[in-house]
């Protein structure tokens, strides 16, 4: 049987990680600017997180949602300790597009209405609703399109108010800072009035945090640099590590009803164990500050680069947008300078590495770009 060919891949396998350092087969050692799509939070193989899972599985690996886990409301009361949302409630999945469509399910149950309002340039998942209020139709099924959606630029507030004056919107979703987009930040004041918006029209507010959440931004979540509160927040990537697991933070608005939503593997007990030491382990070693400062200094640095446009992001969430397409500087980057990076689009490399980037991984970061820029200019 052969794969079902959907990815476009890089001839490199990666066998073994160890906090931003991988390796291949062959023992080659790189630097990790990606974090496996962001997902890499407290760093590869970190041995907390190991020893918890293995401790787990050892004792559980699985049961049901229809008995008591504990160590959900250990991961509930952590997160709603560590985030500032400790008056929400969790409802754990296992990927972010499940968060997503979650949230618009929550919403559409709360309020009774259908549409809803998403951005341009936004990206948040596969699953049928999550992809439909995707702004790219490429992704788009015919068997998708069924729910009204309505995309709008950011920073318009007046075509926004304009759609909820209809009364039939459910929700409004927005990235904390828009990834697959190019790292696109929404400014504060247009986070701010958009709460004001949703309140005024009784739509409720999405917030997805699931590439910008988990402290990537420098802090938990990426809204609170606009000291807004969502209605719902939906996270997934950093939560656990790797391991694949999605949560929904509820305000006390929604009331639940019990089969109102549902999962098998959601909140098993060797992803609560691994979203445990995640958060003990962000807190330990103070990894959210630790994402500001290098971001800021990487920020720094990479201004001093030549060929540049435009450098965006928050704390370890940077898209460095250049003059010329850089298909082939990620290539050599890659293969020649051994740092992976992300894209978004032609002319954007993401970084999204693990939280826990030294300074002296950064500035070596920055020497590997600047050796690879010197060798292309020649
Ligand atoms: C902002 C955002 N939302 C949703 C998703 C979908 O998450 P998953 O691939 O875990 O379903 C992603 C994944 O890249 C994302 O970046």
């Amino acid at each position: 049987m052969n794969l079902f060919d959907v990815y476009p891949l890089f001839d490199i396998e990666i066998v073994r990680g160890k906090g931003c350092r991988v390796w291949d087969p062959a023992g080659n050692e790189y630097l990790d600017l990606y974090g496996g799509h962001a997902v890499i939070s407290v760093g590869h193989a970190h041995p907390d997180y190991v020893a918890a899972i293995t401790a787990q599985l050892r004792q559980l690996g699985f049961y049901s949602n229809s008995v008591v886990n504990s160590l959900q409301q250990q991961v509930a009361d952590r997160l709603g300790q560590a985030s500032g949302y400790d008056d929400y409630a969790l409802f754990l999945i296992n990927t972010g597009a499940e968060a997503n469509e979650n949230a618009l399910k929550l919403a559409s149950f709360h309020n009774g209405k259908r549409r809803v309002v998403s951005f341009r340039k936004s990206f948040h998942g596969r699953t049928s609703a999550a992809v439909r209020v995707t702004d790219n139709p490429a992704l788009i099924a015919p068997v998708n399109e069924g729910m009204p959606v309505t995309y709008l630029p950011f920073d318009e507030l007046t075509l926004v108010e304009d759609e909820f004056k209809k009364g039939d919107v459910s929700s409004l979703i927005i990235e904390g800072i828009q990834g697959v987009g190019g790292i696109q930040v929404p400014a504060d004041d247009f986070l701010r009035s958009l709460r004001e918006l949703c309140t005024r029209y009784e739509v409720c507010l999405i917030v997805d945090e699931i590439q910008s959440g988990y402290g990537r931004s420098g802090r938990f979540f990426a809204h609170q640099y606009a000291g807004i509160r969502p209605d719902i927040i939906t996270v997934a990537k950093g939560i656990a590590n790797g391991f694949p697991m999605g949560a929904v933070l509820i305000s006390p608005m929604f009331k639940p009803v019990h089969g109102m939503l549902g999962t098998t593997f959601g909140g098993n007990h060797l992803a609560c164990a691994a979203a445990i030491a995640v958060l003990d382990i962000l807190a330990k070693e103070q990894l959210i500050e630790n994402a500001e400062r290098i971001g800021r200094y990487l920020r720094q640095e990479l201004a001093t680069l030549p060929g540049i446009r435009e450098i965006r992001g928050r704390g370890l969430m940077i898209g460095i947008e250049f003059e010329e397409p850089i298909r082939e500087l990620r290539r050599r980057l890659l293969f020649e300078q051994k740092v992976f990076t992300g894209v978004a689009g032609a002319h954007t490399i993401r970084l999204l590495p693990p939280l826990c980037l030294s300074e002296a991984e950064a500035g070596e970061a920055i020497r590997r770009l600047r050796r690879t820029m010197n060798s292309m200019a020649q």
